[in-house]
């Protein structure tokens, strides 16, 4: 599996979103309250753009009439027919047995420990201060 490095982290506050093209996958890389999770740009339905929609909570009933939302931020609403998913595991709220986005594992690394390999220099010094969101597909 390879590594992309996408992001540094403060170009995606909490609450946003960036959108990436890594192969030819658009993947949309969201930070929800500092943790960062990926999702495929492409609806399991009839392939919407699903990383455009717009972030919602998820929201609950336990009778008619009455519910609650829950969980702030953390669905995603494709914006074609209006579908939720989970943006931490790509579930489908409505057919959570049966539907899921692909989701692509998201790490934060130190740019000092992206800065390894050959890309370092020996004989001048190199210093990386911010973190950076890593995709690995
Ligand atoms: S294409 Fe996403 S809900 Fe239909």
């Amino acid at each position: 599996m390879a590594r992309h490095v996408v992001a540094a982290v403060g170009e995606i506050p909490p609450g946003g979103r960036k959108l990436v093209t890594i192969r030819g996958r658009e993947i949309g890389v969201f930070n929800l309250d500092g943790e960062f999770y990926a999702l495929v740009n492409r609806c399991p339905h009839q392939g919407a753009a699903l990383c455009t929609g717009v972030v919602v909570s998820r929201l609950e009933a336990s009778l008619p009439g009455e519910y609650r939302l829950s969980q702030p931020g953390t669905m995603l609403r494709c914006p074609w027919h209006c579908w939720e998913f989970d943006i931490r595991t790509g579930q489908s709220w409505c057919d959570p047995n049966d539907i899921k986005a692909r989701t692509y594992a998201v790490t934060v690394e130190p740019g000092e420990a992206l800065a390894k390999g050959p890309f370092a220099a020996e004989t001048v010094g190199v210093a990386v201060e911010h973190d950076y969101v890593v995709l690995t597909l």
